[in-house]
Order: C-alpha cells, then structure tokens, then sequence
C-alpha cells in the first residue's frame, strides 16, 4: 500500500460543528468551492450535447481544443496548436497523475512548492516517488529530478511568481532535462499584480519543450461540478500523456466537452465572475485588518493569505468562535503554521455576515 498522507479536512471537523453553533449560521470560507450559479452558456451546452450515446474523443473535439489555443491567445499572450491542447477531467486528476502517466517513479524526487496545493504531494506519492517540498531549486545541487510543479498565483497564499522567476525555474530545468508543470488554475485571478503563464515568450522565449501548462475551468467558469480542465504545452509531452490516457480511459465526457468549449470561448461571464470574486476581495480583506490580522501575499488567485503571529489552528479557532470557518495554513506545509487562508467563494449573504461578526 501506498502511504498517503491523512487527509486533512478531518482535522477541521470540530471548528466546524463550533461555527455551525453559531446563531447566525456558519460563514465558510474553509474550501475555495464556487457557490455562484454555472453560466447560462455552459449550461445549455451541456443540454445541447446531452445526446452523446458514443465514446467521447480523449483528445477532445476540435472545437473545445480550439476554443482552448484562441483563449491562451487571447486572455494569455501564449500560443499553442489546438492539436497540443488535451482535456483532462478537472485538473485535480491530472495533478495526481501525471507523474505517474510521464513515468516518474521509485528513487525520483518530484519538486513541489514549499506550501502548497496538497495533491502534487499525493501524486509524487502515487507514482512511487518522494514529494520534496522546496521553493529553492539551488538546494537540490546537481541531483537530476524528473518534474517540477510550480503555481502561480499560489493556493493557498495567493502569490504570483514574475516572468523571471518563472525563466529561471525554466533554465533551470532545461539544463537537467526535468519537465516543469506549472499549474494556472487561478491564472485570470490576478488583482495587483498580472499572473504570467509558464508557455509565454517573456518566460520561455516561445518554445515549449519540457513544459506543460495545467489549466482548469472551475472557477473561471464556476464549473467545478462538471469537472472542466486542459493540459497543454510541450507537443511530444502531450502526445505521450494523450497515448496513455487513451489506454487508461481518461476522457473528458462529452456534454462537458461541449460545455467547456462554449466557455473557453466566452469572456462575458469569467469577467462577470471575477468581479464577484474582486468585490468580495475588498470586503474581506480589510475587515480582516482591521480585526487584528495581517495579509501576506494575495495579490492573485481566490484566496487571502493571514496571520495574527499566533499558531494557525489558534486563529482558525477564534474565527470559528464567530462562525467564520477558515483552513489552517499547516494543510499546505509546515511553513504555513503560523497563517490561515481564507476563501473567497462564499455567497454576497455570507460575506456581509463575516463583516459583520469581524466588527
Ligand atoms: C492549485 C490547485 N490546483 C488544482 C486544483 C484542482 O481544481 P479542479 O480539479 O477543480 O480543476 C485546485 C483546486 O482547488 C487548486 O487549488
């Protein structure tokens, strides 16, 4: 048997049944879970494609890879082939996966950050190999390691890493041969500062090798339900994902390829729903500094990063005290004891209320 780590959420159950107790109700800014409605053009995608009695292609059609190369053009500044674009059934399969499907295994090191997103350990773990959790690349010496995962904008701290980070991470690995993953599941949630992708010429000059970008329309496009999301990048990389996941069965159903090619086409709604997230933003955050924390990081992504200087399960444990459930930074690395990350993905009703309780 594989030896997982315990999954964290259980750890959180008595703060819950503590913030369920409160008279006005729970706030719950624990999970970062989309609770505002799909968009109408998924929607009827979805309907429109519910007729699908035949196999849907693991490649996708050719309208959602399509879709998907105009939106990196568009929004991102990056150019890939629709042919180098492979749907994935969110991005949480791939992140546990693939470096199981790119072959990593018993005696490699899997690079991930030092807080970080808790299935990029799991899948080096899943894989056979060991999860090694740095932000400083330098310290690995000349060991060779297959695959490097970054994230930027960061969950849980909502830090985004510059085109030059992001070029030296490249070189780096380029000169070892190691694939780098970037995942950019939060790319389009960029507040102060503009969320680079790993496949833009000012981070890799244009060319791609050795790089795959991991995408997902959940909460763009609310679509965390469905199960929405794409890999693309490095051509050879993606046709030997594509071969195995073809064998493996590791297709994206298609009323849900319909409805993610409809939205990777549409911006009206993603920047409808980045408005929700923005206001929200500007309600949490300095009620949150006036009650006594300090936000770090957070210039991106969905969540707010905080401490008040005392231990994370403290701070997660006075917030519940007020019915305002958050998650405690020890989740994503031991570098995150002293923090707690606070979503954004709560109803306009139960932001007002967690104002209301921080007064
Ligand atoms: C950093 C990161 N990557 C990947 C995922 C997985 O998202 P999904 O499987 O919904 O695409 C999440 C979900 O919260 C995440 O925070």
């Amino acid at each position: 048997m594989i030896a997982l780590p315990d999954f964290p959420w259980d750890r959180l159950a008595p703060y819950k049944e503590l913030a369920l107790a409160h008279p006005g109700g729970i706030v719950d800014l624990s999970v970062g879970t989309p609770v505002d409605p799909v968009p109408a053009v998924a929607r009827e995608a979805l309907a429109g494609a519910s007729d699908s009695p035949g196999y849907p292609l693991t490649h996708g059609t050719d309208a959602l890879r399509r879709a998907a190369a105009d939106w990196l053009a568009r929004r991102h500044g990056v150019t890939v082939a629709p042919g180098d674009v492979l749907p994935t059934i969110g991005s949480k399969e791939l992140v546990a996966w693939l470096p199981t499907l790119l072959g990593v295994g018993a005696g490699d090191r899997v690079v991930i950050p030092a807080l970080a997103y808790p299935t990029y350990d799991v899948g080096a773990r899943l894989a056979g190999a060991e999860p090694y959790a740095t932000d400083g690349l330098l310290g690995l010496g000349p060991e060779r390691v297959p695959l490097v995962w970054v994230n930027s904008p960061s969950n849980p701290t909502g830090r985004v890493l510059p085109a030059e980070h992001l070029r030296k991470v490249v070189a780096w690995a380029r000169e070892r041969g190691a694939v780098v993953a970037s995942d950019e599941c939060y790319i389009e949630l960029g507040w102060e500062e503009r969320p680079v992708s790993i496949l833009h010429p000012d981070v890799c000059d244009g060319f791609h090798e050795g790089l795959l970008a991991v995408h997902s329309l959940s909460k763009r496009s609310n679509l965390a339900g469905y199960r929405a999301g794409f890999v693309t990048g490095d051509p050879a990389l993606v046709k030997r994902l594509l071969e195995v996941r073809k064998h493996a069965g590791m297709m994206m159903p298609a009323p849900v390829q319909a409805a993610t090619a409809a939205v990777l086409a549409d911006d009206r709604h993603a920047d409808e729903q980045r408005e929700r997230y923005a206001a929200r933003r500007a309600l949490l955050r300095p009620a949150l500094e006036k009650a006594g924390w300090r936000v770090e990081h957070s210039t991106a992504g969905l969540y707010l990063w905080a401490t008040d200087d005392r231990g994370c399960w403290e701070q997660v444990r006075s917030l519940a005290e007020m019915g305002i459930l958050v998650a405690p930074g020890d989740f994503y690395g031991q570098a995150g004891s002293s923090h707690i990350r606070i979503a954004m993905t709560a109803s306009d009703e139960r932001v007002n209320a967690a104002l209301l309780r921080l007064q």
